[in-house]
């Protein structure tokens, strides 16, 4: 059994723990061994967070922060481990919805053990969504690709322990803790900013720095970037997408942001509350162009990267509030071109829209052929960022007129791909093949 012990002031000392046998079994498994207790050093340093409306049930927000953590074996009287770089993420959520009285979570803390238990538990079940959809891939990634656990960990980064309880000051909210390794280039998009940055320029490229100036480097007609190692990790991504396909998981919340670096260029995903996994039958019976686009529910994205499909339900809405001349919605889609282009694809095409709406029921979907958009969407907001970060180095760097040649072709290309990969109609979309054929075919 897994048990986290973090190092911090608890007040309530009610720990809700080990609601579910299978996941705690299951979890177990994801160890290095057992039983194994992680220590939380320190915390701090927020790196993210995440909130939003959840219509029915209140609100829910996610931080993540750096930690250090340290996994304790305890094998008669040794006791071994290190502390290692971690990440923690506490997701929050309301537990008593709209309550309209401040005292109403002391009343039922108090009160009816019953309720409060229901209600807990059915919080829990939606908290663990994060929990259950990681072990979910990970089985699945390890059926179909062989090499059990450790296997699933090469696609994907596991869940080190966990923790569900109450909140430590809103008190009418739980709060599930959990863990995963540090990757030590952070996320694919902080990666790519890093080498626009010039994270690994070194000779014959430049001088081994990234601070490297015109005046230093006569030779070069703008700041070196090292774009053969972005390339060779964008296709590690595509690589790994194509297993994800292979396995059957669609991951509609894949962004650049949910996929971490590790120190030997690796990349593995992380975030899994939204993942899902085709039947088998459709996996396996189904023509791999059917399957491509089998429809799978899209509880959650992120509406910057978001594919078209997913949108079907929202897009139907927002248009018809538009034709009825409600003003918000009006400017939503004018400025979605930038901020939301798939819902800016079906303000464009309204009849692609009604066919996607008969797709799932009139709900928004995604399948396997949204992870080709939603690599190009990421593709094409990580190089707006890295094109702002190398303009900015060519002037302070003494590049006065350009950013260079080869950034300008490095940009231009991938942008290229980017765009390629968007096509609003999945069915006409191109393969991850293809994608993974034209970085190699940028390689030099
Ligand atoms: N194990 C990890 N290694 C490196 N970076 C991480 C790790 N876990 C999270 N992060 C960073 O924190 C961000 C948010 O984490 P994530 O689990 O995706 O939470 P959210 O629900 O807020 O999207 C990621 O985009 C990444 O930058
Ligand atoms: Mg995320």
């Amino acid at each position: 059994m897994v048990t986290l012990t973090a190092r911090e002031n608890r007040s309530q000392k009610k720990c809700i723990r080990g609601l579910s046998r299978a996941m705690e079994t299951a979890l177990a498994s994801l160890g290095p061994c057992g039983p194994v207790s992680l220590n939380e050093l320190r915390g701090g340093g927020g790196s993210s967070v995440a909130a939003y409306p959840l219509s029915k049930e209140g609100w829910r927000n996610a931080r993540v922060a750096r930690c250090v953590l340290k996994a304790t074996c305890r094998d008669g009287d040794t006791v071994q481990g290190e502390w290692q770089p971690a990440f923690r993420k506490a997701t929050t959520v309301q537990v008593v919805p709209h309550s309209p009285f401040p005292g109403e979570w002391s009343a039922l803390l108090k009160g009816d053990a019953e309720e409060l238990a229901t209600i807990l538990h059915t919080k829990a079940a939606e908290l663990l969504r994060e929990l259950v959809g990681n072990t979910v891939v990970m089985s699945r990634l390890a059926a179909r690709h062989g090499g059990g656990v450790r296997g699933a960990c090469e696609m994907c980064v596991p869940i080190l322990g966990w923790e569900l309880r109450p909140h430590p000051y809103a008190r009418e909210c739980v709060s599930l803790i959990h863990y995963t390794p540090a990757a030590a280039w952070g996320d694919v998009r902080q990666a790519l900013i890093g080498f626009a940055e010039g994270n690994g320029v070194r000779p014959p490229l430049a001088a081994d720095s990234a601070a490297v100036t015109a005046a230093d480097a006569p030779h070069l007609d703008g700041p070196p970037v090292w774009w053969p190692r972005a390339l060779y990790m964008l296709y590690g991504v595509v690589r790994q997408l194509q297993k994800y396909d292979e396995a059957g998981v669609v991951m509609p919340d894949f962004k650049f942001l949910n996929f971490v670096v590790e120190a030997n260029g690796w990349t593995r995903a992380i975030d899994h509350e939204a993942s899902q996994v085709l039947p088998w039958p459709v996996l396996l019976q189904r023509p791999p162009a059917a399957r491509r686009l089998h429809p799978v529910d899209a509880p959650l994205w992120s509406p910057l990267y978001a594919a078209p499909e997913m949108w079907a339900e929202d897009a139907g809405y927002l248009l018809e509030a538009a034709a009825l001349g409600d003003r918000i919605a009006r400017q939503r889609l004018l400025a979605a071109k930038c901020n939301e282009p798939g819902l800016h694809a079906l303000y464009e095409d309204p009849t692609l829209l009604s066919q996607l709406r008969n797709v799932h029921g009139g709900a928004g979907f995604a399948c396997q052929a949204s992870h080709v958009w939603l690599f190009g969407a990421s593709l094409l907001d990580a190089l707006e960022g890295m094109r702002e970060v190398v303009k900015a180095r060519a002037q302070s760097g003494g590049w006065r007129q350009s950013i260079g040649g080869p950034n300008k072709v490095g940009l231009a290309r991938l942008q290229r791909l980017a765009r390629a990969c968007m096509v609003p109609r999945p069915g006409a979309r191109p393969g991850l093949d293809w994608v993974a054929g034209q970085l190699l075919g940028m390689m030099p």
